[in-house]
Formats: C-alpha cells, sequence, structure tokens
C-alpha cells in the first residue's frame, strides 16, 4: 500500500484488493479477480452478471451498511410464532407509514405474511445478540423460534403476532403490498401500532444512546452504534458556499 500526508491509502500498482494471492500471511498480496476492472488507481469495478449472484450478494452486503435489523415476528396460518431477522430492511414511506423487508428465497416468516397478512418488527438491541443470531437458525416450519431460543413474548395491542418483550421498539403491522423481485420478496407493511419501551424516550425522541440497536454489516459482522454526531440540515436561503448557476 503507498500512502502518505493528505494522501488515502492506494493500493501499490499491479496489486488491488480482490481474491487472495499466492505467499504468507506477511507477504500475501491482494490481486483483481478476473471480473474486476481497475480504474485508473484507486477504482476497481465489478460486473455482478460475471461474477454470478453469491459472490456479488457478498460484495453488496458488504458495502451497503450498516443495516438495521427487523426482528420480524409472524404466526402461521395455524398460530405457530414465528421470529426471524432480517436486514434488508427500512422505512419505505411516511404517510401512509411503511416498512418493509425483503425475504431472500421463500421463508417463514414470508409465508406467514402472507398467510396471515400481519407482522411486528421488533428493533434489535445488543443485549440480545445471541438471541438474535439463535432466531436465524433453519428451525422447520412448525417450530417456533421464540420456544426454541427462549424468547420472551407479549401480546401486540392491534395484530395477532406477539412482540419480542426485551425489544425496546416494537412496529406492530399489516401487510400492504408485496413485490417479487427474482428470488426475492419485497414485504411493505402499514405501521397501524409503535410500541416504545418509555426508558428509551426523552421528551418524545427515541434516544440512540438508550436504544443502543445492533446493526448488520457483510459476512457474519455485527456493528453497534459508534460516534454520534450531530449537525442540522442547512436552508438554501442560508447557504454561504458557492451559488453554481446563479450568477
Ligand atoms: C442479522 C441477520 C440478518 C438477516 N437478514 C435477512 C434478510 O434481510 N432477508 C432474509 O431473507 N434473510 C435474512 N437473514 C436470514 C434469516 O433470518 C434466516 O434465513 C431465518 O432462518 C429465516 O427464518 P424463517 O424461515 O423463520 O423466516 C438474516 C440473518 C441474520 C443473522
Amino acid at each position: 500500500m503507498v500512502s502518505g500526508p493528505g494522501r488515502p491509502c492506494l493500493p501499490a500498482p499491479g496489486t488491488v484488493r480482490g481474491i487472495r494471492g499466492p505467499g504468507d500471511a506477511a507477504t500475501r498480496r491482494w490481486v483483481a479477480p478476473p471480473h474486476a476492472r481497475i480504474l485508473g488507481r484507486m477504482r476497481i469495478d465489478f460486473d455482478p452478471e460475471a461474477m454470478g449472484r453469491t459472490p456479488f450478494y457478498k460484495l453488496l452486503t458488504s458495502v451497503v451498511v450498516p443495516r438495521p435489523i427487523a426482528w420480524v415476528a409472524t404466526v402461521s396460518a395455524n398460530g405457530t410464532a414465528n421470529l426471524a431477522p432480517h436486514s434488508f430492511f427500512t422505512v419505505a414511506s411516511v404517510a401512509p407509514p411503511i416498512v418493509q423487508f425483503t425475504s431472500v428465497g421463500r421463508k417463514d416468516s414470508l409465508r406467514n405474511v402472507e398467510d396471515t397478512g400481519e407482522f411486528v418488527v421488533n428493533f434489535a438491541p445488543e443485549g440480545l445478540f445471541e438471541q438474535i443470531n439463535a432466531t436465524a437458525t433453519d428451525f422447520p416450519h412448525g417450530v417456533s423460534e421464540f420456544e426454541a431460543v427462549g424468547v420472551a413474548q407479549e401480546a401486540s395491542a392491534r395484530v395477532k403476532p406477539p412482540r419480542v418483550a426485551g425489544a425496546p421498539v416494537a412496529l406492530e403491522c399489516v401487510v400492504h403490498s408485496t413485490l417479487g423481485l427474482g428470488d426475492a420478496t419485497v414485504v411493505f407493511g402499514r405501521v397501524v401500532h409503535a410500541a416504545i419501551d418509555e426508558e428509551v424516550l426523552v421528551d418524545g425522541h427515541a434516544e440512540i444512546t438508550r436504544l443502543r440497536p445492533l446493526a448488520r454489516l457483510g459476512k457474519d459482522e455485527w456493528g453497534t452504534v459508534g460516534d454520534v454526531r450531530e449537525l442540522a440540515r442547512v436552508r438554501y436561503a442560508d447557504w454561504e458556499g458557492e451559488r453554481p448557476g446563479k450568477g
């Protein structure tokens, strides 16, 4: 690697991050995989088509980080409660308030939301780290992760799937729609009720240092909240920098 004052680390000529080349731990170089093309000295481009599904999935999930984790509770048509983490998760719209998670492939959570039309997004606090991971085990359909892992539950206010008792935030949702994308299905849910532990609220605002959410990173990595900074958005009327195109 080449680095210097005011200069980012650059790969030494002929070496870029990619797949592991030959050599022992000390001398091992990173060499470009065949699907990667060097753009100048700083960037490598990757072709999803050439790489194929799994390698590109690994790349994508290592750069789209950190991802919040929706710990999704559902019930099956015969009433068995199910719980599984989903990090392909975000807010989809404001009015109506809709959140979304993605099932990659067909899993029990997806089957249950299709059958019953309801789910609860529980937020994943640091303290429940091992439990959250354990509920990602591919238990057979009909086995409740709440019971198998020993996750305490409580009744929801507006929907049948239970909340995780230890989760500081629970969003109770009614399925709005689903969208098939290849082998994945995006589930959109209208939030009909939010239940938030009063301990995390300060003047009605969920305080990040009290929420302590876990996030999903690449590979098997998990993250916690690091440094938190505040910076208000600047209105154009107050903009003190260049105003291109404004003569
Ligand atoms: C932190 C974490 C995040 C995950 N995110 C997703 C996801 O976004 N979509 C998905 O389909 N599976 C995801 N998984 C894998 C599922 O949780 C796993 O396949 C689980 O067994 C599905 O359970 P179910 O069959 O009860 O729905 C994730 C696993 C972990 C540990």
